[in-house]
């Protein structure tokens, strides 16, 4: 057998995958959801969707990566040969180049933002909805972006677990959490602070209604990087003394501490300009903000300059470590089953991604006419990606973790060989087993429904 490469410490361990969570859906979604479904009242029912829901999935991940030692779709072959749970690891697979491809244009569009932030021209007042709109629609320069993305996404991946993904991640994480500390001081300085902090927290029960508590679920799957075979391969380079119940613990501490301190950020900031408008996703990201971060310093133009070349840096830094775990999860199966060098493996994956990309990017420009069910590409990626698959993906991991496979296998995976103790290994199956797969499916109708 040849050597595979493996994560150096838990701690890169911790990090990496932590990396793969924090991205751009903690920054631009999760705030607006809490701020507009109940406050306090939606954070206290997304911590119960983490927690029965994805902190299970994510141990079921890690058990199949760590046992076999594999990329994902090797992993379900090893341990399923001549089944058709194979599929699984496909669906992981496939699903991951298909989020990565739309992922690094809108990550484009960050690194664009970000450059602006740092040339000054953010600071000059214009119509921002005016501009991102044109931007999205031209032909080649938010391609050109993505590119740029990929190139950066592509180093790391094409150096390797230890010295690519495990070094970057072990000084982009930190760097990330330091942003977010420096951001969140800045807001709660601002005027409107004490506004934001109440439209973000106030509990409002009365807005938490079956809706509310499907996309709270959706959300943490999202979130929390699930069912992509991305936290599956990351596992598959844990070591034999990683603690994985542990690990899915505080790799879902730190996304959802990320998810909230970005409402800290954001919120009192939006709250400190009168007349704007909370608005969710892009809109918010690249067309709220800007216009706040010029307003909200008046008279200092320079501090509105820092703030936004740093919320924009975080914003990179995030969607940069999600990218990473998205190229290799496709990269570690070109590189594994083509056997073919990793560096060339990420070559193959970096150039087929674009592709798709430029696709998704056309789709907001000159091929914006072209629809299927009413959505253009872009939509449509995203509406098969992480609406179907990745929730169908979702049941059919807990399922073959539950029943498929061998009940002692599972129990030594997540004890390591019985040296730890899980008292609530019971509950675990019994999560993975019946209430996971239950819930996950009244999303998926409901998605489907709407
Ligand atoms: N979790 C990332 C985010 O919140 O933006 C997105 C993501 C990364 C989803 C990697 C899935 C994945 F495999």
């Amino acid at each position: 057998m040849t050597t595979r490469s493996n994560f150096g410490s838990k701690l890169g361990a911790v990090l990496a995958a932590a990396g793969s969570a924090v991205g751009l859906g903690n920054v631009w979604r999760f705030p607006t959801e809490v701020g507009n479904n109940g406050g306090a009242a939606f954070i206290l029912i997304y911590l119960i969707c983490v927690l029965l829901i994805g902190v299970p999935v994510m141990i079921s991940e890690f058990v199949v990566g760590r046992h076999t030692h594999a990329n994902t779709i090797t992993a379900y072959k090893r341990l399923a040969p001549g089944s058709w749970w194979r599929i699984e690891g496909v669906a992981g697979v496939f699903v991951a180049f298909l989020i990565l491809s739309y992922y690094v244009i809108i990550s484009g569009w960050t690194l664009y933002y970000l450059v602006q932030s740092c040339l000054g021209t953010l600071s000059v007042a214009q119509d921002f909805k005016a501009g991102f709109s044109a931007f999205i629609a031209h032909p080649w320069w938010p391609v050109v972006y993505g590119c740029i993305f990929m190139g950066f996404t592509h180093l790391v991946v094409a150096r390797g677990v230890q010295s690519g993904i495990e070094r970057f991640s072990k000084v982009m994480m930190p760097l990330l959490l330091v942003i977010i500390v420096v951001l969140v001081v800045c807001s709660f300085n601002m005027p409107g602070a004490h506004d934001g902090l109440r439209f973000l927290l106030k509990p409002d029960f009365s807005k938490v209604t079956t809706r509310v508590m499907l996309s709270a679920m959706g959300q943490a799957f999202f979130s929390l990087s699930l069912a992509m075979g991305c936290l599956c391969t990351y596992a598959s380079y844990f070591s034999s003394d990683t603690r994985l119940v542990r690990t899915a613990v505080n790799v879902s501490l730190i996304d959802t501490l990320v998810a909230i301190m970005s409402g800290f950020i954001i919120f009192p900031a939006v709250f400190s300009v009168q007349g704007v408008q909370v608005d969710e996703g892009p809109g918010l990201v690249f067309i709220t903000l800007p216009h706040v971060f010029q307003m909200a310093f008046h008279g200092v133009p320079l501090l509105g300059s820092v703030f936004s070349v740093l919320f924009y840096l975080l914003l990179l830094l995030a969607a940069l470590t999600s990218a990473m775990s998205l190229h290799e999860s496709v990269t570690a199966y070109v590189h594994e089953a083509a056997h073919v060098s990793r560096p060339r493996a990420s070559v193959v994956v970096s150039v087929a991604c674009m592709l798709l990309g430029v696709a998704c990017s056309l789709s907001f420009g000159p091929w914006s006419g072209f629809r299927v069910f009413g959505m253009n590409i872009f939509e449509l990626f995203d509406f098969a990606a992480s609406k179907v698959i990745m929730l169908l993906s979702g049941i059919v991991i807990c399922l073959f973790v539950g029943w498929k496979l061998d009940r002692q296998l599972v129990y030594d995976e997540v004890t390591n060989g019985g040296t730890l103790r899980f008292r609530l290994f019971r509950l675990y199956l019994f999560l993975i087993r019946y209430v996971v797969p239950i819930v996950i499916g009244v999303i998926f109708v409901n998605e489907l429904r709407q």
